[in-house]
């Protein structure tokens, strides 16, 4: 079979299985094609709620089958892709993160929603990368615990200074690799651009930036703007889907290493693979476990 064979036969196997395919904004062209909704994190948890179908397949990483499973136990979820986990999502487990509640007793604890389904039975409230102010800015506590990301906290803590933060030193392994040097090096190369970064990006990164959002926000603002030219300081993945919507406006890459091997893991065999049943893996969880951790993740729909 060729690409478009494969993804015919996936469109219509998912209708005949009532399967919904929900792919992360990181995700390579093909899969988009044949997603039923593509979005950021934080839509996604939503559409994982919405969607009507008895079976879901997650294009992403784990922690985002993961959320869907939390979201909606009735359903049976997959992860097309069994190797594709978050490395930030692992940096911090329960017990680290328990240790340091006790000494910081009055904080409330907001997790970061790249982290794990065990992780997020001891937090007060999960977030996204276009969530986290407007929640942070909405909870009654005044000393916000921000966990893992450090580069997410110190943007949050910017954009809402009334409130006390402690941060921890973890983060995206990928966006960290982008340097206030580039960002330089990007202004001169192309005077005419706006730059528009992640906010997982470093603070001497995000300072230099025009626009800072999530993968969503980002993809709007360039579609919106104006203006022709952008360096996206993003996955690389970001300014590919952008070329294809806008093809007379110019996306640049901030950085050539802001590849996600993880996010890249997936393929369009794996999406098929999952559909057919030979392939995947469906997420199962402790029911006590799901119980602790949705309640954090109920809170960030709430309030976002
Ligand atoms: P978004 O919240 O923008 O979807 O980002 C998720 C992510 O993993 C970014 O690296
Ligand atoms: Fe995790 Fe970073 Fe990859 Fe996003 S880009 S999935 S935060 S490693």
């Amino acid at each position: 079979m060729n690409m478009y064979e494969l993804q015919q036969e996936i469109i219509r196997l998912k209708k005949e299985k009532d399967i919904c395919i929900l792919a992360h904004s990181y995700q390579a062209r093909e899969i988009v094609e044949v997603a039923d909704f593509t979005g950021d994190s934080f839509q996604l948890s939503v559409m994982a709620e919405k969607a009507p179908n008895k079976n879901v397949i997650m294009c992403g990483v784990r922690f985002m089958a993961e959320t869907v499973k939390l979201l909606s136990p009735e359903k049976t979820v997959y992860l097309a892709n069994p190797i594709a986990g978050c490395p930030m999502a692992e940096q911090m487990d329960k017990e680290l993160i328990e240790g340091v509640k006790e000494k910081y007793p009055d904080y409330t604890v907001v997790a970061y929603i790249n982290t794990t389904t065990d992780l997020k039975t001891v937090c007060d409230v999960c977030v996204t990368s276009s969530s986290a102010v407007k929640i942070v800015k909405k909870l009654p506590q005044k000393n916000i615990l921000f966990i893992p990301d450090c580069n997410l906290g110190d943007y949050v803590s910017k954009q809402v200074p009334e409130k006390n933060f402690k941060l921890l030193s973890g983060g995206c392994p990928i966006h960290a690799r982008v340097s206030a040097r580039d960002a330089k090096k990007a202004r001169e190369m192309y005077p005419n651009a706006e730059i528009l970064v992640h906010p997982e990006c470093t603070p001497d990164v995000v300072a230099l930036a025009d626009f800072v959002g999530s993968t969503s926000a980002i993809m709007n603002y360039a579609k919106q703007s104006d203006k022709k030219e952008f360096v996206i300081g993003t996955e690389i993945s970001i300014a590919e889907h952008l070329s294809y919507e806008c093809p007379d406006k110019r996306f640049y890459t901030l950085s050539k290493n802001l590849i996600c091997p993880n996010m890249k893991s997936t393929t369009l065999v794996d999406v098929y693979n999952t559909v057919v049943g030979t392939g995947g893996e469906e997420i199962v969880l402790d029911e006590d476990t799901m119980v602790k951790a949705r309640k954090c993740i109920d809170k960030m729909i709430e309030l976002g």
